[in-house]
């Protein structure tokens, strides 16, 4: 086990310094626990945002560590941009990060229903033959082979596609495709395929995606095919060696 007191102590004074949560003037009867650390980013990351007014705050609890990992020092790096995130993050280390990661990739939290199918019956098909298949004739693997046969990620470094808002699998292929909001180090297997298809086919894929019920035993895969990993090296190596030390 890792020096949990420990890291949790020095969380408590940089996050709360971090966040601009009053320093020192913690109150004395609140448990010093991750599940109080957190909490700034429940506001924002709880289940009932998910299907709220804001349906973009993108569900983290029970993602794949690894990636949770990268994508917080997305965040604080500037590699991934959204303000409120990147202030909350700045000075925070890299062993708090690998914290809060593990405790959101272990938190269970329903799933938010399936959004209603927005997509037209051509557009379905081609949605399911994109994730199914791939095409061959644009060298673009099947969203299954990295994404699991399930769609719910592979374990540590690939998060799964299903329970996310079709506004927010949007938004994430158009930050992909302009490169204005690249996230990680570009470029990468995921803004590769990303930039090859069109809006129309992106479109049809986050809705046909966001329309599917969640698995009851949802979880990822853990097995990556080698040409899938060699191609996704800079993501998953970046994250491999930097989480080594936390666990
Ligand atoms: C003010 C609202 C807000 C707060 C507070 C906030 N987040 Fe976020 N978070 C967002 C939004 C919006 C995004 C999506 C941004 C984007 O895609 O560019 C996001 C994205 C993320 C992601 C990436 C999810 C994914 O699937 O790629 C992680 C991980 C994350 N936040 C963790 C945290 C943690 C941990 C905290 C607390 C330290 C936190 N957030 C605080 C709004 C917030
Ligand atoms: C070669 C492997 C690979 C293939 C094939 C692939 N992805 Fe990905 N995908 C990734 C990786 C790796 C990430 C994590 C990127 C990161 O860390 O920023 C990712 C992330 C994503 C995300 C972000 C999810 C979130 O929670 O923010 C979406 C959406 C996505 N992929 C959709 C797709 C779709 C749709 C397809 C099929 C058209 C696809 N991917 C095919 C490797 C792949």
């Amino acid at each position: 086990m890792r020096p949990v007191a420990f890291i949790t102590l020095i969380f408590a004074a940089e996050f709360a310094a971090a966040a601009g949560l009053g320093g020192g003037a913690a109150p004395v009867d609140v448990p010093d626990t991750m599940a109080e650390r957190v909490k700034p980013c429940i506001a924002c990351h709880g289940p009932e945002d998910r299907t709220g007014r804001d349906g973009y705050y993108p569900r983290i609890a029970s993602k794949p560590e690894g990636y949770l990992f990268n994508q917080l020092r997305n965040f604080r790096d500037g590699r991934r941009y959204y303000r409120p995130m990147a202030l909350l993050l700045a000075d925070v280390s890299d062993q708090y990060l690998l914290e809060m990661a593990a405790y959101f990739s272990a938190l269970k939290q329903p799933y938010p229903p399936p959004e209603h199918m927005s997509a037209s019956p051509d557009e379905i098909r081609l949605a399911q033959q994109l994730i199914n298949r791939g095409d061959p004739s644009r060298k673009i693997p099947a969203c299954v082979q990295c994404h699991g046969k399930e769609l719910m990620g592979t374990a540590p470094f690939i998060p799964g596609l299903l329970g996310l808002p079709r506004a927010y699998l949007v938004a994430q292929f158009g930050a992909w495709r302009t490169g204005g909001l690249m996230r990680g180090q570009a470029p990468n297997c995921m803004s590769e395929i990303a930039k090859q298809l069109t809006p129309g086919e992106t479109n049809a894929i986050a809705a046909w995606l966001a329309a599917q019920p969640v698995p009851e035993d949802a979880a990822p895969v853990t097995a990556l095919s080698a040409e899938m990993a060699r191609r996704c090296e800079s993501i998953v190596q970046r994250g491999g060696a930097q989480a080594e030390p936390g666990g």
